[in-house]
């Protein structure tokens, strides 16, 4: 099947049931998208977000992009995840939660353990349990590729994982042993979508934990030169936003039972070294901006808590929940280009 019919059938079918959703981490890159798909597609949507990381100026992009219409279906809720009343009130008549609040970036968690705990742990399993006991019917989470850890096994695949190499890693794992927990012990049906390196429009640039891609193609765009961090050949499998979205929404609506309670690797199944990626984010901008004069890269010391490689399997999403992604790294960065260059001003 195309991938493009393939997206009008999951987008149609959600259209034909409303329902109620709650967006965690909503001012943030991954939640405002989905918000956005969401009102799109006539749903009902909750969300929730503290703007430790998030902008309201997302939330703005989405209302501007969704219309007045759409945006009277949403209620946004300025509020602290690692506050149980706050979650509890969130989910309150709740159909699906899907779940993105929480502090990204392994640099910061080793800077900082215990803030990365409280929001990725202890607002995690708040959450949940106000999920569970508000009576979602699914609860669908931001887990990570992160969770691979130590494992020097490629393509990375579901079952196989290593020993975390950070904080943030732990908290995402325990992200997972909780919500397999609560399947077992409650009978709530959970889905972990460990997402890879994601990028997309509305992902912040700014900042000492930013992203590589928008932190590179910001840094081009103002004549700076990108540091590469060790020797380049570094890989990721980076995932653009709509497979993302496409995702959660299967997760959240699959009617499969073998697919409910697992996790699943999220990604395009295509590694990209550094170097490589340099060279797409500079043809990408001088291919708008012909005047555009992009720097050598300079290298630098391999970050502490990073791997060296990862690439994923993607089998099991395309098998279980009929994954199908519709972006590769060229075509996503050409679909952000404009947003790029536009928050670029
Ligand atoms: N972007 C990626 O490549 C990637 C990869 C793997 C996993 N993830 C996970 O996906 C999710 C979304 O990531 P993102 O890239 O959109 O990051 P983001 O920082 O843009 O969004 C996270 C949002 O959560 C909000 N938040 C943080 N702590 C909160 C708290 N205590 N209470 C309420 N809101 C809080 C932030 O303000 C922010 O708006 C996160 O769970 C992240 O760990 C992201």
């Amino acid at each position: 099947m195309a991938p493009l019919s393939h997206q009008r059938e999951i987008e149609s079918a959600i259209r034909r049931t409303p329902r109620r959703w709650l967006v965690t981490g909503s001012a943030g890159f991954i939640g405002s998208h989905l918000v956005e798909a969401l009102l799109r597609l006539d749903q009902l949507v909750v969300s929730l977000d503290n703007f430790a990381t998030g902008h309201r100026e997302n939330l703005a992009e989405v209302r501007a992009s969704v219309g007045e219409d759409a945006w009277a279906r949403h209620r946004f809720i300025e509020g602290d995840i690692t506050d149980f009343g706050t979650c509890r009130n969130a989910c309150a008549g709740i159909d699906i939660v899907l779940h993105e609040a929480a502090l990204g970036s392994v640099p910061r968690s080793i800077a900082q353990p215990l803030a990365t705990h409280a929001a990725n742990a202890t607002g995690f399993l708040n959450v949940l349990d106000a999920a569970r006991q508000a009576g979602v019917k699914r609860f669908v989470y931001a887990a990570s590729s992160s969770t691979y850890g130590d494992h020097a096994e490629l393509p990375k695949r579901e079952h196989t994982i290593g020993k975390p190499l950070s904080p943030y890693a732990v908290t995402k794992y325990l992200n997972e042993l909780y919500a397999e927990v609560y399947g077992r012990c409650y009978a709530m049906e959970t889905i972990g979508l460990r997402y890879f390196n994601v990028f997309g429009a509305r992902q912040d640039p700014l900042g000492a934990y930013a992203a590589v891609i928008p932190r590179w193609v910001s840094q081009m765009l103002e004549g700076l030169a990108c540091v590469i961090n060790g020797d380049g050949e570094t890989s990721r499998d980076f995932c653009y936003i709509a497979n993302v979205v496409q995702a959660n929404l299967l997760a959240a609506t699959t009617d499969n039972s073998a697919a409910i309670n697992e996790v699943y690797n999220v990604a395009f199944g295509e590694a990209t070294t550094l170097n490589l990626l340099h060279g797409l984010i500079a043809g990408t901008l001088t291919s708008r901006k012909p005047e555009l004069s992009v720097a050598p890269a300079i290298y630098a010391d391999f970050r502490a808590g990073d791997v060296r490689h990862s690439l994923a399997d993607i089998d099991k999403a395309r098998r279980l929940l009929g994954y199908s992604p519709t972006h590769g790294v060229r075509t996503g960065l050409l679909e952000a280009i404009d947003w790029y260059l536009r928050s670029a001003g």
